[in-house]
């Protein structure tokens, strides 16, 4: 039976939190681009911060994709077939939407600045398809069902 490795396993949490810091630091960006104040030091820093740790989200999902297709998915326990299809889709949909957002934040920062609002308009479609999965964990989490342990550590083969 094949399951999440623990490097896919640290790397899906490792992303969780990352992103958590994209979204915090993402509100100092417009600031430290007024025309009217100076950008303080901490907000320079959070841009730092938030440049750097997306373009690291982007590696990291190009590296859990590359290990999806090399160890495949999960087949020791099957939901419904829309259930599957679903779940297959919102995954497929967060990894093209946070690598699209790291590709679209490197540009506006990097090259060319109106590809900014391409990449806020990706954060909503981020956060929505965030939003189902999360509820679809919670869902999973109170039937007590196989799902949830399958994205933590465990000794079982
Ligand atoms: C998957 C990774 C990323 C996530 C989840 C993310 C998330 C966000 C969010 C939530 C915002 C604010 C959107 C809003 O105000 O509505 C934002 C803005 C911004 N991000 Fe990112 N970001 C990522 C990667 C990057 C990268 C790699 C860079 C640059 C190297 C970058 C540069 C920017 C810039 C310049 C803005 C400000 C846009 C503006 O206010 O005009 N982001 N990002
Ligand atoms: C920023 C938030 C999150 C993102 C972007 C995210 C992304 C992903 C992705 C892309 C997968 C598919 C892995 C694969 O098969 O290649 C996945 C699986 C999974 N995630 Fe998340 N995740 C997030 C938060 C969470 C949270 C908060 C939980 C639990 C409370 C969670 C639990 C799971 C579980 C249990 C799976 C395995 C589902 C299955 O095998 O069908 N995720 N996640």
């Amino acid at each position: 039976m094949r399951k999440y490795s623990n490097t896919q396993i640290a790397l899906h949490w490792a992303v969780v939190l990352m992103i958590t810091v994209q979204w915090w630091t993402a509100a100092a960006i417009p600031r430290t681009h007024s025309p009217l104040l100076p950008p303080s030091a901490w907000d320079l820093f959070q841009h730092k911060v938030h440049n750097y740790c997306g373009m690291t989200i982007g590696v990291l999902i190009a590296l859990r994709v590359a290990l999806r297709f090399a160890r495949g998915s999960w087949s020791g326990f099957r939901l419904s077939n829309w259930k599957d299809h679903t779940a297959a889709f919102v995954h497929w949909g967060l990894y093209a939407a946070l690598a699209a957002q790291a590709f679209t934040g490197f540009v506006a920062a990097y090259y060319w600045g109106p590809a900014a609002a391409v990449h806020k308009t990706i954060w909503n479609v981020t956060l929505a398809l965030i939003s189902i999965h999360v509820a679809a964990a919670a869902w999973h989490g109170f039937r007590r069902d196989q799902v949830l342990s399958r994205m933590f550590p465990s000794k079982q083969a």
